[in-house]
């Protein structure tokens, strides 16, 4: 099983769209095991996004991010990092395949919905930024038998 780091973005919250995220993440079989709401600060916000400090676009994404209240959580699954990562779609949400969160909901790469992890190495790195070791908790759904063989 692995854990990986989802966020519904500020435009993804004044949209409306944190339940149709979190519908598309439990369809399929994986399972919430932390969830939050928080308004990220500046310097969360750049640490989060760190890899990208010598990009043009960083202000502006660190201005983004940081425009309002987002849903942050940790999914569990097996191959939870790609799975959601194909769930979520590319990047820029002009070239996101229809069927994916930012193909079906988004036009601009600087309001692109949702945030994933890039691998289990960011899963961790970012969970941990996000997240208390206790606020990740540990159960046992009754469905798991169908889910997994
Ligand atoms: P994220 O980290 O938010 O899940 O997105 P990602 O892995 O698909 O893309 P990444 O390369 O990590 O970029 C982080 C966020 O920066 C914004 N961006 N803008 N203007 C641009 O060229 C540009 N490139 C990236 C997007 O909001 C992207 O999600
Ligand atoms: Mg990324």
């Amino acid at each position: 099983m692995e854990r990986t780091f989802v966020m519904v973005k500020p435009d993804g919250v004044q949209r409306g769209l944190v339940g149709e995220v979190i519908r598309r993440l439990e369809r399929k079989g994986l399972k919430i095991v932390g969830l939050k709401m928080i308004w990220i600060q500046e310097e969360l916000a750049m640490e989060h996004y760190s890899e990208h400090v010598e990009k043009p676009f960083f202000r502006s994404l660190v201005d983004y991010i940081t425009s309002g209240p987002v849903v942050a959580m940790v999914v569990e699954g097996k191959d939870a990092v790609k799975v959601v990562r194909n769930i979520v779609g590319a990047t820029n949400p002009a070239e996101a395949l229809p069927g994916t969160i930012r193909g079906d909901f988004g036009l601009d790469i600087g309001r692109n919905v949702v945030h994933a992890s890039d691998s289990l190495k960011s899963a961790e790195r970012e969970i941990s930024l996000f997240f208390d070791a206790e606020e990740l908790l540990d159960y046992t759904r009754a469905n798991e038998e169908w889910i997994y063989e």
